[in-house]
């Protein structure tokens, strides 16, 4: 059984493609089957790669990021996806308003998949320091480890 999962944050080059790299790596680890993606809400950035400090911290924990290029979260994409889900308040409430009625895609927030840390966001690097990209990657690690259980329990239940 495979999981389809679509990360979405505002620009696509901080937070999501972090969550992305971080949910592949640990799906693998995991030995889950998985389709990721990530996807942004604004189109400052479209076609860009990851901000360099976001390829910085993917970079010192393993995983290069540089080849992939920002993109818009389309209508088509809560048909394609069984999740997408918004590393911030400010994103999901985006996706909701953007998401169809008879999408299939469960809509969810990353930290809301981590017990103790429903309803808490991913707070924005862009403006940030260094040491902001390292608390995205933390969360996003958190979140995706936490996904990553929740959707092998799932699996063993089918
Ligand atoms: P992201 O970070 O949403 O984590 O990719 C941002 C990137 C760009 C902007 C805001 C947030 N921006 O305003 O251009």
């Amino acid at each position: 059984m495979s999981h389809s999962v679509l990360f979405v944050c505002l620009g696509n080059i901080c937070r999501s493609p972090l969550a992305e790299a971080a949910f592949r790596a640990a799906a693998e680890r995991a030995g889950l089957d998985v389709h990721v993606e990530s996807a942004g809400l604004g189109r400052w950035h479209l076609g860009y790669p990851p901000d360099a400090r976001a390829q910085a911290v993917a970079r010192r924990n393993g995983i290069e990021i540089g080849e992939r290029r920002a993109r818009l979260v389309t209508v088509e994409d809560f048909y394609r996806f069984d999740h997408v889900i918004g590393l911030d308040a400010e994103n999901l409430s985006g996706l909701r308003r953007l998401a169809p009625a008879d999408g299939r895609a469960e809509v969810s927030l990353l930290l809301d998949h981590v017990p103790g840390r429903e309803g808490q966001s991913v707070t924005d690097p862009y403006y940030e320091d260094d040491s902001a990209f390292d608390d995205a990657w933390r969360d996003a690690c958190e979140g995706a480890d936490a996904l990553v259980e929740r959707l092998l329990a799932e699996t063993a239940g089918k």
